[in-house]
């Protein structure tokens, strides 16, 4: 299917046909979708890392799930993706399964990620941030979550370099000074107009 065919799919179609192609396939289209190669740095870090515990906040379609899901698949972990939309969790969840990951790696949560994180209580190495992208959730969940990342453990954030005002980035800048055991980098691929940024804890 040429692009202009793959635009006219419905959402659902969409989903299951992404999660069908075999992976070098399934970058190639998360980059004609998104014009990034977001997908790729962020499996690529986490298998660096050799992540086994990886929480991804907000799904969507899944991108990002299923390069986590690979990781947590060939490191013998476990991804837990929490999302907000009730109506995405089960559709990723079925194209995952019949493109042929194994989704007993992984763990769907329907709820608000800052209701979530008042119960969690497992220790993280890779969490990855891709949900409203305002600085007062995306400083909401640096203050929430980071605190059960593990001893160089790693969270990476999505649309850093989201205008105006790169919230993302603003809010990753004003918690490092408030916690100065952490590092940043930016990772954003070649001609990425989103932004990708990694926080480590030293
Ligand atoms: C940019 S999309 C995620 C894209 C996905 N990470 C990927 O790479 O394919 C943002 C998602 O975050 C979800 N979301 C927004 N606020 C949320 C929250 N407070 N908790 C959990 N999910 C949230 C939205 O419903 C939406 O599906």
């Amino acid at each position: 299917m040429d692009g202009a065919e793959l635009d006219k799919l419905s959402l659902p179609e969409y989903i299951r046909y992404i999660h069908g192609l075999p992976w070098e396939e399934f970058i190639t289209e998360a980059f004609r979708k998104s014009g990034t190669f977001y997908v790729s740095t962020l499996y690529e870090k986490a298998l660096e890392i050799k992540a086994k515990a990886i929480v991804e906040l907000g799904m969507m379609i899944g991108q990002s799930t299923h390069a986590l899901l690979k990781v947590a698949m060939e490191n013998g972990g476990h991804l837990y993706s929490i999302e907000t939309n009730r109506d995405s969790l089960p559709l990723v969840g079925e194209a995952l399964k019949s493109g042929g990951l194994d989704t007993s790696f992984w763990t769907a949560i329907h709820g608000d990620d800052l209701e979530v994180v008042k119960t969690w209580v497992k220790p993280i190495d890779l969490l990855f941030v891709d949900t409203l992208h305002t600085y007062e959730q995306t400083l909401n969940e640096l203050k929430a979550y980071s605190k059960f990342i593990v001893e160089h453990g790693i969270i990476i954030l999505h649309d850093t370099y989201v205008e105006p005002s790169r919230l993302v980035k603003k809010a990753i800048d004003d918690w490092m000074n408030l916690n100065r055991d952490w590092t940043y980098e930016d990772i954003t691929p070649h001609n990425d107009g989103w932004g990708l940024g990694l926080l480590k804890r030293r």
